[in-house]
């Protein structure tokens, strides 16, 4: 589909389907639209004096033009109330409007972009979420359907309709730009909605290399022998039950940029999650082939990141293993020695993301980084505290937390701190070894991060158990059933606006 940005007039555009966003209660139509309703007879505004089109979010009406104006239908979407208007409502209206627009076969649709920079919104914001909007809601996971064609989106030309030419320069990079961020999260989203036993360590190590293709990427990768000599024993231990060989990933993209921080991105790879020994119950135990959106998430950002080329010097570390009880599996009970040296009393295998985590923020210390940010579905208990609209942050710097925070707010990747108080920390103080990898009922997100933080040395760092929203279980306007992509576009965003870390903000509270 191409996707295009155009100036014009709503009533000649040249279109099957012209869509025009309303407010809630709109009373008198914006003067944009005088001609275009005029000419069909009033058309949208006897709709709304009727009451038959109210404006409320994502509710949509079809209007033939029987030929009065050029475009062969008007296709109104509510915005829903003016005041609380935000670019979320954007990016839904235009998901739904897209949504009916496929519904309906139609082969090309537009969409007019007019006035709608209120509260402060830019309208290169507005076009940006519109145009992730349309891309995002097309997305559909065909991969294992064996009919593909059925499926293929009936749109081939698609346009953001502008008003004023001074802006369509603009208008046009910012198309581009949600181009890049849309095609990334389809691809985090793809691999995630994968078969475990096809999108194995070693097919995550080979998309990083394709990703590494790009000027200015560099990816290693590496296997068994080489984690081996480094003392990469979290990760090796969680393999150990596995067939399948684990792999870390190096991604790391500007290498030679001084000028700006070094963020180091890690994603928890576990590409099947059965529990181990520690087996988890059978019921829903299909999901757990999306143990590694995390990995997933940072590898669609190295995606995007490649295009979008943010001014850091960015280190994505992405440690890849199986969780599976074969004979040779890591025990209950079992003490491991981990990379940084700390031994690790194993209560429970199912708790396998804490222990390939400390092996990758170990690893991180070696290129001094400026922020490092670890993405996980690291906890069921983060599902039963926060649920499926927000992914838990926890971290020891506020102003990483701030900037992530804001971040998730930009793209709608909503996070929610937990505290990261040092009372928690006692509760993962292990009898006979230096930690243990759970920490009671109680507060399981915390201490999982507590674990986390015992590896974690002089430097900012912020952890986000995506657990509770790395999946939609239902369509939503942008997001289909299924992997929700989530990470990517937070990423991209922080890594889009990041500027230097202030000294002040670089002492860690514990
Ligand atoms: N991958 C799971 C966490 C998870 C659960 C992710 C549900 C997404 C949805 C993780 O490895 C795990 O099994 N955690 C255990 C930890 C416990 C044994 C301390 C959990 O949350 O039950
Ligand atoms: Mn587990
Ligand atoms: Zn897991």
């Amino acid at each position: 589909m191409k996707l295009s940005a155009t100036f014009g007039a709503a009533e000649r555009v040249s279109t099957d389907v012209i869509i025009i966003s309303l407010f809630e209660n709109t009373k008198k139509i914006p003067s944009e639209l005088n001609a275009l309703n005029k000419a069909t007879g009033e058309a949208i505004s006897s709709l709304l004096k009727n009451g038959d089109f109210t404006g409320k979010l994502n509710e949509t009406t079809i209007i033939p033009t029987d030929k009065k104006i050029i475009p062969k239908r008007i296709l109104l979407v509510g915005l829903g109330k003016s005041a609380d208007f935000s670019l979320d409502k954007v990016r839904q209206a235009a998901g739904t409007a897209t949504r009916v627009v496929q519904g309906k076969k139609f082969k090309n649709a537009s969409i007019l972009l007019y006035r709608m920079e209120i509260k402060g919104i830019s309208l290169e914001d507005v076009a940006h979420s519109v145009a992730e909007g349309i891309l995002l809601s097309l997305y559909n996971f065909t991969m294992y359907k064996t009919l593909k064609k059925e499926e293929k989106p009936s749109i081939t030309n698609y346009s953001l309709v502008v008003q004023k030419n001074d802006v369509l320069k603009s208008i046009k990079s910012v198309v581009r730009k949600a181009e890049i961020v849309a095609e990334a999260v389809c691809f985090t989203r793809d691999i995630v909605n994968m078969a475990g036993s096809d999108a194995t360590p070693t097919f995550l190590a080979n998309k990083a290399k394709e990703i590494a293709k790009k000027p200015g990427v560099k990816c290693k990768t590496l296997s068994g022998p080489e984690m081996k000599k480094l003392g990469m024993n979290g990760i090796l231990n969680v393999s150990r039950g596995s067939s399948e060989q684990p792999k870390f990933i190096i991604l790391e993209y500007n290498t030679k940029n001084k000028s700006n921080d070094t963020v180091v991105l890690i994603g928890k790879g576990v590409t099947f999650d059965s529990g181990g020994i520690s087996l988890k119950p059978g019921a829903g135990m299909d999901m757990m082939k999306a143990d590694m959106s995390g990995a997933a998430a940072v590898l669609g950002a190295f995606k995007a990141i490649s295009n979008l080329k943010p001014s850091s010097h960015i280190v994505g570390l992405i440690p890849c293993t199986e969780n599976m009880p074969g004979s040779r599996a890591l025990k209950p009970g079992d003490i491991i020695k981990c990379m940084s040296g700390k031994t690790v009393e194993v209560l429970n295998t199912d708790a396998e993301g804490r222990l390939i985590l400390a092996d990758a923020i170990c690893y991180a210390k070696r290129y001094k980084p400026d922020a490092v940010i670890d993405i996980a579905t690291l906890t069921g208990a983060c599902v039963a505290a926060l649920g499926t609209f927000a992914s838990g942050m926890l971290g020891n710097n506020d102003e990483l937390k701030d900037r992530i925070k804001q971040a998730g707010e930009n793209c709608h990747e909503r996070v929610w701190e937990l505290p990261l108080w040092k009372e928690y920390y006692e509760l993962i103080k292990s009898n006979i070894a230096d930690i243990k990898n759970t920490g009671g009922k109680y507060a399981g997100t915390i201490t999982a991060a507590c674990f986390l933080g015992e590896f974690v040395e002089d430097y900012p760092w912020v952890h986000l158990d995506i657990a509770g929203t790395f999946l939609v279980e239902k369509d939503t306007p942008y997001i289909r059933k299924g992997a929700s992509g989530v990470g990517v576009r937070l990423l991209i965003d922080l890594m889009q606006n990041w500027k230097k870390m202030p000294d002040a903000s670089k002492k860690n509270k514990k």
